[in-house]
């Protein structure tokens, strides 16, 4: 899909379809939106009488061959009340009004920002909203259907003054959907298709594709190393572990810069363990990879970027199987930290791998720490698919990731940290165990796991178990992976 900037006046634009938003504010057509009812002899006054265009939140409203225009469609799209509006509401306004053309078999778009509205950052979110919108996941149908695709959406409305900051937003947009899309590519592809090893295999051809370091450890390697949490996890699959790390150097690195690690979860399929998961609904754990998809698909953006801190990431790749060397409730594993473990519920296994991950990326230099992770069925009760769960054991560090989430419209929500809740996993038999004792609080015991082995190093956990996946598609967005967390961190490190 090819996306540029606009020259042509609104009456001059021929594509199949012109595209803007409208306001809920019940005061009638307001500037271009005024400009384009004059074009059109009155048209949206008119709906807007009629009671079809209300500018409620993302009402989709079509008129063909609308009189005037030469474009074949005028597509109106509910943009919500106007004091409310932000980039946020744009780059799914953007999202809903290409889903709406492609389903129709529209194949070029022209999409007009409003008045005052033609900045970088509304061109980036515009980008964004189109190529995470263009996103399907028919990978595996054979049937796939051909006529419905986008070749070119335009985005209209930025003067020549304005040209160069539109085409700079749309650059930066394009790396970061494209980024979002690559991360929910893998998230997408069933566990036959992905497992750690071919996983592995793919972040190091997207590595060296985009002129990132790259280096995997093999279940040897890993052992050698002594990541027995890790390794305690893989060891129930015939399927061997891999530790993926990717590093980006920055060419001009700031002095006294952070260097960022960046640690997700890669379990390419979660069945539990000997612990094991009922069948109902279990087809899902093959997303429990998405964190550390969203790692590798951030470091894709950053390589493009250019950001001036150094970002390491590594991500534990396994299955989680109930095999015959499967461990066993009950066993105690030691940590690459040396830390020991008593594993109480081999399903509580992500923060095992993390517990390694997160001590190795510090071992590499990190000095601040950020890990995704669908780590917990508990964060789904607490934030259902709408908030990410933030845990956070240095405040300045967590504010300025809630600060990047809310700036990329990812909506993120963070929960305590007491140390009343790391009671709840002081061992019995060893240092730790991996689940709490106590009832409730899942979400934050779990939090508090993986806080044991980033020591004082400020850290933030993101528990993406119940946004990694949309159960069922929306107006701006295919059913199925999100690629959430990306864009937030992408604007975390760029912003440093
Ligand atoms: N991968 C799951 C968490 C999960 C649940 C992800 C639902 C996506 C949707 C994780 O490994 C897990 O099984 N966690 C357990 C922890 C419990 C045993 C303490 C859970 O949440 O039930
Ligand atoms: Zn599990
Ligand atoms: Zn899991």
């Amino acid at each position: 899909m090819q996306i540029t900037l606009e020259h042509k006046t609104l009456t001059a634009v021929e594509a199949d379809a012109l595209v803007t938003y409208i306001f809920d504010d019940n005061d009638g057509p307001q500037g271009r939106a005024a400009e384009l009812d004059q074009l059109t002899g009155g048209l949206l006054a008119r709906l807007n009488k009629s009671g079809e265009l209300t500018g409620k939140s993302l009402e989709t409203t079509i008129v063909h061959v609308p009189a005037g225009l030469k474009a074949a469609r005028l597509l109106l799209v509910g943009a919500g009340k106007r004091d409310q509006f932000n980039t946020s509401t744009l780059r799914k306004v953007a999202g809903v009004a290409l889903r709406y053309l492609k389903g129709r078999s529209v194949h070029t778009f022209t999409f007009l920002v409003r008045e005052d509205g033609a900045t970088e950052d509304a061109a980036q979110a515009i980008t964004e909203g189109f190529i995470t919108a263009d996103f399907e996941t028919d990978k595996y149908k054979t049937d796939k259907k051909k006529d419905k695709f986008i070749d070119a959406a335009t985005i209209a409305g930025y003067s020549d003054a304005e040209k160069s900051a539109g085409e700079k937003g749309i650059a930066r947009g394009r790396i970061i959907g494209d980024a979002q899309n690559f991360a929910r590519d893998l998230v997408n592809e069933p566990s036959n298709k992905l497992t750690p090893r071919i996983l592995a295999e793919k972040a190091e051809a997207m590595a060296k594709e985009a002129g990132l370091a790259v280096e995997v450890l093999d279940e040897k390697k890993i052992a050698e190393l002594k990541m027995g949490a890790l390794l305690s996890v893989a060891q129930g699959s015939i399927e061997p572990p891999r530790m993926i790390i990717i590093t980006y150097t920055p060419a001009n690195p700031k002095p006294g810069a952070p260097v960022v690690g960046l640690v997700g979860k890669a379990v390419t399929f979660d069945t539990g363990g000997i612990s094991i998961k009922p069948a109902d609904g279990m087809e899902k754990m093959k997303y429990d990879m998405a964190g550390g998809a969203t790692m590798i698909g951030a470091m894709r953006a950053l390589a493009a970027l250019k950001p001036q801190v150094k970002v390491i990431c590594v991500v534990p790749a396994t299955e989680n199987m109930p095999g015959g060397r499967a461990q066993k409730p009950g066993d105690i594993q030691t940590a690459m930290s040396g830390k020991t473990i008593e594993v109480l519920n081999t399903d509580a296994e992500g923060r095992l791998i993390l517990a390694d991950a997160v001590h190795y990326a510090k071992q590499l230099g990190a000095t601040h720490l950020v890990d995704a992770a669908t780590l917990t069925g508990a964060i789904v009760v607490a934030l259902a698919n709408v908030n990410v769960g933030v845990f956070g054991s240095d405040q300045a560090w967590t504010d300025k990731l809630l600060a990047s989430a809310k700036e990329t419209g990812e909506k993120m929500w963070q929960l305590p940290m007491d140390e009343e809740y790391r009671e709840f996993i002081k061992g019995s038999f060893a240092d730790i165990q991996n689940i709490g004792s106590g009832k409730g609080g899942g979400s934050i015991t779990g939090a508090w796991f993986i806080r044991e082995f980033a020591g004082d190093t400020p850290w933030i956990h993101l528990d993406i178990a119940g946004t990694a996946w949309n159960d069922d598609a929306k107006p701006w967005l295919a059913k199925g992976p999100t690629g959430v967390g990306l864009r937030t961190l992408v604007h975390l490190v760029t912003s440093l």
